[in-house]
């Protein structure tokens, strides 16, 4: 009998040292939900790499600053936005990018990347002549995600699966691809775009929640003005017509997700603000520890005779000798302290960062097990008060 008891023992301690930890750490650190990540270059962990003429990151000077130095597709130096968003929630980084999962090594708990650099909400992913794939538009991003939760059906069951999507953070950086292509093609319609590129984003998430999506955390879009290639032009106007449509997105993009929530039961979601953080970076850059906000830190960009010219990011460009004062990595891209400075104000900021709700209440408002022990959560974890 001695044994039987002893087992029991130590399950009860095993039990009891469950609870404390249940209660001295917040859910969601221990066990945090599963992210399936869409949209562009700001969260493409690799998925471009299969593609032969896509938009490409996974050379030098790319990943300068990730572990190990190595580019592994990410259009930054060092983490990139999703990686920062799944740090904040518990994880070491983003979930694996898309192509490189397999039946065999999906992972439940993980989730999955679909983002794609050069992507957008209504973009075809084809170069100008229309005969060259240069990204996976949000169409095929679904689709993939359509063939994972098919997958985690097979390894789970369809009951455990509904479960875990209702509890995973759908993620989304998309937009400001859109909003390039259409002012560099289609001046005249722009509004047309924007109002087009509303309905189809709303189309979308609501495909996405009726295959199970519950909470939805979506990036606004920076204002362009300030990326470099738009910068050096030193051109007012132009940054100011840029930033209005970028403006007129978001407003749009923020209705139209309130719009969504109060009719699709159970549907939760969380702005982050980009376009705020830009803006502070750029506006105020010794508060935030930056030198230079105008030129990229690798390559270099210049106005030449009223033409801009481009050195692109590669590894025999310019690269700068401190990445960290610099609000921007490429011409296009936030450097890796930009990114970390944005996952952090969209994960426990005030309403100006991340509204109506923050990340961590997005992703914390459902750790019912903790509150069934009797046990007041008040001032720990998810619940403290913003
Ligand atoms: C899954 O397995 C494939 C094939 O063996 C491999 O190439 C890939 O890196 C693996 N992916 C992950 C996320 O482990
Ligand atoms: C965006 O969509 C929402 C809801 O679908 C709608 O209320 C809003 O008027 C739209 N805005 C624009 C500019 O199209
Ligand atoms: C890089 O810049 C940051 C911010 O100005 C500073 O704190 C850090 O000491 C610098 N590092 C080096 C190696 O110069």
């Amino acid at each position: 009998m001695a044994p039987v008891v002893s087992t029991t023992v130590s399950s009860l301690v095993l039990a009891i040292s469950l609870a404390a930890a249940m209660i001295i750490f917040p859910a969601h650190a221990a066990n945090p939900p599963p992210i399936f990540a869409f949209g562009d270059s700001l969260s493409d962990v690799g998925n471009n790499n299969a593609l032969p003429d896509g938009f490409h990151a996974n050379f030098a000077h790319y990943g300068v600053d990730f572990p190990g130095g190595v580019a592994t597709g990410r259009f930054t130096n060092g983490y990139n936005f999703v990686d920062v968003i799944a740090k904040q929630i518990g994880f070491d980084q983003s979930p694996p990018p898309f192509v490189d999962v397999t039946e065999e090594n999906l992972s439940v708990k993980q989730g999955v990347n679909f983002a794609s650099g050069g992507s957008g909400i209504l973009l075809e992913c084809m170069d100008d002549t229309g005969t060259t794939k240069t990204c996976f538009t949000m169409r095929e991003q679904i689709d993939n995600f359509k063939s994972v939760k098919t997958l985690l059906e097979k390894k789970i069951g369809a009951d455990a699966t509904k479960k875990l999507l209702s509890e995973s953070l759908f993620l989304f950086t998309c937009g400001s691809n859109d909003l390039g292509y259409v002012i560099e093609h289609d001046l005249l319609n722009v509004e047309k775009f924007v109002a087009n590129m509303n309905t189809t984003f709303s189309s979308q998430l609501r495909e996405l929640y009726e295959l199970g999506g519950r909470k939805f955390a979506v990036a606004n879009v920076p204002d362009g003005g300030r990326i470099p290639i738009v910068q050096v032009l030193n051109n007012g106007p132009i940054e100011q017509f840029i930033n209005f449509y970028a403006q007129a997105f978001n407003d749009a993009e923020a209705a139209m997700l309130g719009e969504l929530s109060s009719t699709l039961p159970g549907m939760k979601y969380s702005i982050g603000n980009t376009y705020a953080v830009i803006v502070d970076a750029t506006s105020n850059p010794e508060k935030y520890g930056l030198k230079n906000v105008v030129q990229p830190c690798c390559g270099e960009v210049a106005l030449v005779n009223g033409e801009v010219e481009l050195t692109p990011c590669s590894p025999t460009s310019r690269l700068c000798s401190n990445r960290s004062e610099y609000a921007f990595w490429d011409q296009i891209h936030p450097t890796y302290a930009v990114v970390k400075y944005a996952g952090e104000v969209f994960y426990s900021g005030d309403l100006a960062y991340a509204a109506p709700i923050n990340l961590k209440q997005l992703v914390g408002d459902d750790q019912k097990a903790p509150r069934a022990c009797g046990v007041s959560l008040r001032g720990v974890g998810s619940f403290e008060a913003m």
